[in-house]
């Protein structure tokens, strides 16, 4: 297998201390005695990054943040820094969720900054693209999300150092999903404009899909040639159902 599947859950902004850690204790958990044959990472809220990294020390889990900051440091209240995330513990950083970019205003050009920051720290980076519900009703999911690949993808980028999440903006928390050659028509799309900028090396980048997977779907979506994992939210907050769509990938 050119690309090991990655599995990863998008906590938002769910979840209190000791939820976060029973979560992960749980996930680590069921990682006993046989871990599944992919790569598992959680994104909690930053400010939960350490206990879950602490919680998870030993598993083979990963932690995440969900966004940082462009500058390394500096005067930016509020803002965080990917090296800070990468001294809590974190391995990866999801940049350009489109709720970031929908709630903070966040631009192709502002997630690209990012993730060369996110890289700066030694992070990879997973950049979020995705069309609207009237974007694909008007038959232009695929040059939204191109040129969304095309703005957000940072100088520097590599198959190892960026993972890309294609999530259409309609079927997140929605309960709905593309159909499974819709999937495949975007993913096949993303890895033949990542050939133009990466080379063969787009063989090797992991294109995961997001929005409403679930245990009852994750296994039709996760065999498709493109998908290379997922992004999940909702059912990444309960240990059996993201425990499911880890085990329905064919590693
Ligand atoms: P969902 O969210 O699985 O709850 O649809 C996915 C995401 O936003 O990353």
């Amino acid at each position: 297998m050119v690309r090991r599947p990655l599995i990863a859950g998008n906590w938002k902004m769910n979840g209190l201390k000791a939820d976060a850690v029973a979560l992960a204790k749980g996930i680590a958990g069921r990682c006993l005695p046989q871990p599944p044959p992919v790569d598992l990472l959680v994104c909690p809220p930053a400010i939960l990054i350490d206990p879950v990294a602490q919680a998870l020390a030993g598993s083979p889990v990963a932690v995440g943040g969900q966004d940082c900051h462009t500058q390394s440091s500096g005067a930016h209240t509020g803002d965080i820094a990917a090296a800070m995330l990468r001294d809590l513990g974190a391995s990866h950083v999801i940049l350009g969720h489109s709720e970031r970019r929908t709630d903070h205003g966040e631009t192709d050009a502002l997630v690209r900054e990012k993730a060369v920051a996110a890289h700066q720290a030694g992070l990879v980076a997973i950049i979020c693209i995705g069309e609207t519900e009237a974007e694909r009703d008007a038959g232009q999911a695929l040059a939204v999300v191109g040129k969304q690949f095309e703005g957000s993808l940072p100088p520097g980028a590599t198959a190892e150092n960026t993972v890309i999440a294609y999530e259409p903006v309609w079927a997140i928390g929605t309960g709905r999903t593309p159909t499974l050659a819709e999937v495949a028509e975007v993913h096949g799309a993303i890895r033949a404009l990542a050939g133009k900028q990466l080379g063969a090396a787009a063989q090797r980048l992991r294109i995961l899909y997001g929005g409403s997977m679930k245990p009852s779907n994750a296994r039709e979506l996760l065999a498709l040639a493109d998908v290379d994992g997922g992004l999940i939210g909702g059912a990444s907050l309960k240990v059996e159902d993201f425990m499911a769509i880890a085990l329905s990938s064919n590693g």
